[in-house]
C-alpha cells in the first residue's frame, strides 16, 4: 500500500483543522439524506426508479439476475444509448439547446445544439451503414479532443455497432493490440491532433498499424488538419479510407436507432493490469446509462442552466462516462477543450471557464496540483464567478491541493466532490453529494446510493483500514474482460466469493467517511492514469538490449506517481546515457507517451528473494532515496546498496 501520498494521521488532523477553521463554509451542513434511505431500503427499486427515467422501447421483466460473478441488469429490457442521449430531448423541447460547446487549441470553436447533435450523428450513423458496418461490428475510434469524438461514440451506439476509443497518445502497436483483440472492421481516426502547438500524426500512426490489421476493412478519416504538410501526409488508401466530410455531406439527417437489448454490448475501453497484456474492459447498454445518469445528475447537482466541463479525455472512461454519456443523458451543455492547459499559457483553462461561463468543473489531482505549482496569478486574471462545483477524479487528492482548489479556484464557495471510481466499475462508486453530504478533504466521501462497499481484510472480514471491496453488483458494472471471463474470475472476483477486489487500500473515519489509500497491486497511477508496471517491463525486454526489467511506481509531487525502471543489460551492451533515453523512447514508441518512465537505472542485478522474486518494495524505496528496509531475504544484499548509490548519485 502507499504510504508516502496518505500518511492519513496528517491528514486527518489538516482536516479537522481545516473543519474547524472559518474558511470552511457552507459544506458541513448535513442535509436532507432520504435519497440515502431510500436506496437502502431497496436498492433495487432504487435503481429502477432512475432507470425509469430513460426511454426504454420496451420494459425489463427482471431488475437484476446475479449469478457470481455474473450480473445481468434491466433483462428483457430494450432501448438506444444515442436516443436517449438526443433524442429524447428533442422531444423533451430541448432542441435549441446547447449540447456541446468544444475549443480547439488554437483558439478555433464550434459548438452543436441537440438538433445539430442529433442530425451529425445520425448522418455519421448513416455513413458507418453505408460503408458496411452492422450491428455488433465492432468500431475503434482514434481521434483527438474534437466533436467527432463524441460524435462517432453516440453513431456506434446508434446503430449497434460497440465501440472502443484509443487514446490518441497511444502508439500504433498500442492501436494493432486493441484491434486485433476486438477484430474491429472499421477505424475512424483523424488525418492529425493538435498538442501544445504539435501536430500528433495519427493518420499516420494508424496506416503503421493497419498493416497488422486484416480485420479494418474501412476507415473514416476527419480533416481535423486539413491541409498535408511535411510532418505528415493523410495518404487515402482507395476503396479502404474515406473522408469523414465528404461520407456525411451525402448522408441524411435522419437515422432510426436500432433498438438494443439491455445486456448488449455498449463499449470496450482497455485498461492496464497486473499483466503486460491490456484488459478489454466491457460494458452493456442499460445498466450502464442507468448509473451514469443517476451519478451525473445527483454527485454534479446538474442543473437545466449549467455549463459543464469534465477536462478528461474520451480516451479514458471519465471521457465516457462523464463527457459524453452521463452528461448528454440528461442534457446537459458539455465543454470539450481539445489542448493541454498549459498552452499557449498557463492560465488557458481559466480563460476557457471564463469565456464560457463554466459552472461546472471536473479534473484531475495531478492538474490542480500542476495549477497549484504554477501560481495563483494565472487564475486571478480571470472572471470564474460562474463557478459553482468542483470535482476531483482519478488519483487520491492531497489535502493541500484540495484545500488550494477550494480556496484559489471555487473562492471558498463551490463544493468540491472527490469521486472515486474506476473503468471497471463505470460510473462514480464514492463520493460526497453536494445537496446532501459534506465534502472533505482528503475523503471520497460515502458510497453513492444504492453502492455497497466494505473494506476487508485478506480473509474477507471488515476492518476500519484495508482492501476496498464492492459487496453487491450494481448497474454499470463490467461484465467481463473481453474474450477472456477466465481473467475477469480471476482478477476481480477470487479474492473473496462473491465480492468484486477493487484493487485499492482505503480508510474509513467513525463518521463513515472513506479515504482512498492507493493501489495495492502492481498497477501505478501516473498523473490520473493506470499503467501496470508489467506493461512497461514487458515493452523494456522487447528492446534487444534489455535482460530483465523491474519497474516500481516513485511519489511524484504533482504526477502523484513517477515511473521508474530498474534494467539489466545484456552482455555486450554499454550502460549509457545514450541508451538510457533510447530505452525510454522505446517504452513510449510501445506503449505511449504516458508510459515513457521518469527514470531508468542500469544496474548489473536486481535485487531478488532467495526464490528469485523481485524486490518491488525494495526497488521502490531505493527509487525514492528512503532507507533500506530489511534485506536478509536478498539473495546479495550487495546488491542493494550498490543501486542505491548509482541511484542516489543520477539524482544529484
Ligand atoms: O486507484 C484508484 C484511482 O484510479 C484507479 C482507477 O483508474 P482508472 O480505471 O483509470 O479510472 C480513473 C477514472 C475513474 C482506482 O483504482 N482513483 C480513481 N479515482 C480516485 C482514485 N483514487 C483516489 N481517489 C479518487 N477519487
Amino acid at each position: 500500500m502507499d504510504s508516502n501520498r496518505n500518511d492519513l494521521d496528517a491528514l486527518l488532523k489538516e482536516t479537522r483543522q481545516f473543519e474547524a477553521s472559518e474558511k470552511f463554509k457552507g459544506n458541513a451542513i448535513v442535509r436532507d439524506r432520504s435519497i440515502y434511505d431510500e436506496a437502502s431500503k431497496n436498492r433495487l427499486t432504487f435503481w429502477e426508479s432512475w432507470a425509469e427515467n430513460l426511454k426504454w422501447r420496451e420494459k425489463w421483466h427482471t431488475i437484476l439476475e446475479w449469478k457470481p460473478p455474473y450480473a445481468k441488469w434491466f433483462l428483457g429490457g430494450k432501448l438506444n444509448v444515442s436516443e436517449n442521449c438526443l433524442d429524447r430531448h428533442l422531444e423533451a423541447g430541448r432542441s435549441d439547446k446547447m449540447a456541446l460547446i468544444w475549443e480547439g487549441e488554437n483558439g478555433d470553436s464550434r459548438s452543436y445544439t441537440y438538433r445539430d447533435l442529433h442530425a451529425e450523428v445520425c448522418k455519421l450513423a448513416n455513413s458507418l451503414k453505408s460503408l458496411g458496418v452492422k450491428k455488433g461490428d465492432r468500431v475503434v475510434i482514434y481521434l483527438p479532443m474534437i466533436p467527432e469524438a463524441a460524435i462517432a461514440m453516440l453513431a456506434c451506439a446508434r446503430i449497434g455497432a460497440p465501440h472502443s476509443v484509443v487514446f490518441g497518445g497511444f502508439s500504433p502497436q498500442s492501436l494493432v493490440d486493441r484491434i486485433n483483440d476486438l477484430k474491429a472492421v472499421c477505424l475512424i481516426t483523424a488525418d492529425g491532433g493538435y498538442r501544445r502547438g504539435g501536430v500528433v500524426p495519427l493518420k499516420t500512426n494508424a496506416d503503421k498499424a493497419l498493416d497488422s490489421c486484416p480485420t479494418v476493412k474501412k476507415v473514416i478519416v476527419v480533416a481535423r488538419l486539413g491541409q498535408p504538410t511535411e510532418e505528415f501526409s493523410a495518404d487515402m488508401e482507395i476503396g479502404r479510407d474515406h473522408w469523414y466530410h465528404e461520407l456525411i455531406g451525402e448522408a441524411e439527417p435522419h437515422c432510426t436507432p436500432e433498438i438494443m437489448d439491455a445486456e448488449d454490448l455498449l463499449f470496450v475501453l482497455y485498461t492496464s493490469g497486473t499483466t503486460g497484456k491490456p484488459k478489454g474492459i466491457v460494458h452493456t447498454t442499460g445498466g450502464y446509462l442507468t448509473q451514469v445518469t443517476a451519478t451525473t445528475k445527483c454527485v454534479f447537482d446538474l442543473q437545466e442552466d449549467d455549463v459543464y466541463w469534465c477536462t478528461a479525455d474520451v480516451g479514458w472512461i471519465t471521457g465516457h462516462s462523464y463527457i459524453v454519456y452521463g452528461p448528454m443523458s440528461n442534457g446537459a451543455s458539455v465543454l470539450m477543450y481539445e489542448g493541454a492547459p498549459d498552452w499557449p499559457d498557463k492560465g488557458r483553462f481559466w480563460e476557457i471557464c471564463q469565456k464560457y461561463k463554466v459552472s461546472i468543473f471536473y479534473t484531475a489531482p495531478t492538474a490542480i496540483r500542476a495549477f497549484m505549482k504554477w501560481g495563483d496569478d494565472w487564475v486571478q486574471k480571470y472572471d470564474l464567478s460562474s463557478l459553482r462545483l468542483l470535482g476531483t477524479v482519478g488519483e487520491p487528492i492531497n489535502p493541500e491541493a484540495w484545500i488550494w482548489y477550494h480556496r484559489v479556484i471555487g473562492k471558498e464557495r463551490c463544493p468540491i466532490v472527490d469521486t472515486w471510481w474506476q473503468t471497471e466499475t463505470g460510473a462514480i462508486m464514492i463520493t460526497s453529494l453536494p445537496a446532501v453530504t459534506e465534502t472533505r478533504p482528503g475523503s471520497a466521501g460515502e458510497a453513492f446510493p444504492g453502492i455497497c462497499t466494505a473494506l476487508l481484510n485478506d480473509e474477507g472480514e471488515a476492518v476500519s483500514a484495508g482492501l476496498l471491496a464492492i459487496t453487491e453488483p450494481w448497474p454499470s458494472m463490467l461484465r467481463t474482460i473481453y474474450g477472456d471471463d477466465e481473467r475477469y474470475e480471476s482478477t476481480y472476483w477470487s479474492k473473496w466469493e462473491g465480492i468484486y477486489f477493487a484493487g485499492d487500500g482505503a480508510k474509513i473515519d467513525e463518521d463513515g467517511f472513506l479515504s482512498i489509500l492507493g493501489r495495492v497491486d502492481d498497477v501505478l497511477n501516473t498523473a490520473g492514469h493506470r499503467i501496470g508496471t508489467m506493461e512497461v517491463e514487458s515493452a523494456l525486454v522487447d528492446h534487444p538490449a534489455v535482460a530483465e526489467a523491474a519497474v516500481v511506481g516513485k511519489f511524484d509531487e504533482v504526477k502523484g506517481q513517477a515511473i521508474a525502471a530498474f534494467v539489466t543489460l545484456k552482455e555486450n551492451w554499454q550502460a549509457d546515457d545514450g541508451l538510457v533515453m533510447e530505452l525510454r523512447d522505446h517504452v513510449a514508441k510501445k506503449i505511449g507517451a504516458i508510459a515513457r518512465p521518469d527514470s531508468i537505472v542500469l544496474t548489473a542485478d536486481l535485487p531478488k528473494t532467495r526464490s528469485g522474486k523481485i524486490m518491488r518494495r525494495l526497488l521502490k524505496d531505493i527509487a525514492e532515496g528512503k532507507a533500506l528496509g530489511d534485506t536478509t531475504t536478498l539473495a546479495d544484499p550487495s546488491v542493494v546498496q550498490g543501486l542505491k548509490e548509482q541511484y542516489l548519485s543520477k539524482e544529484s
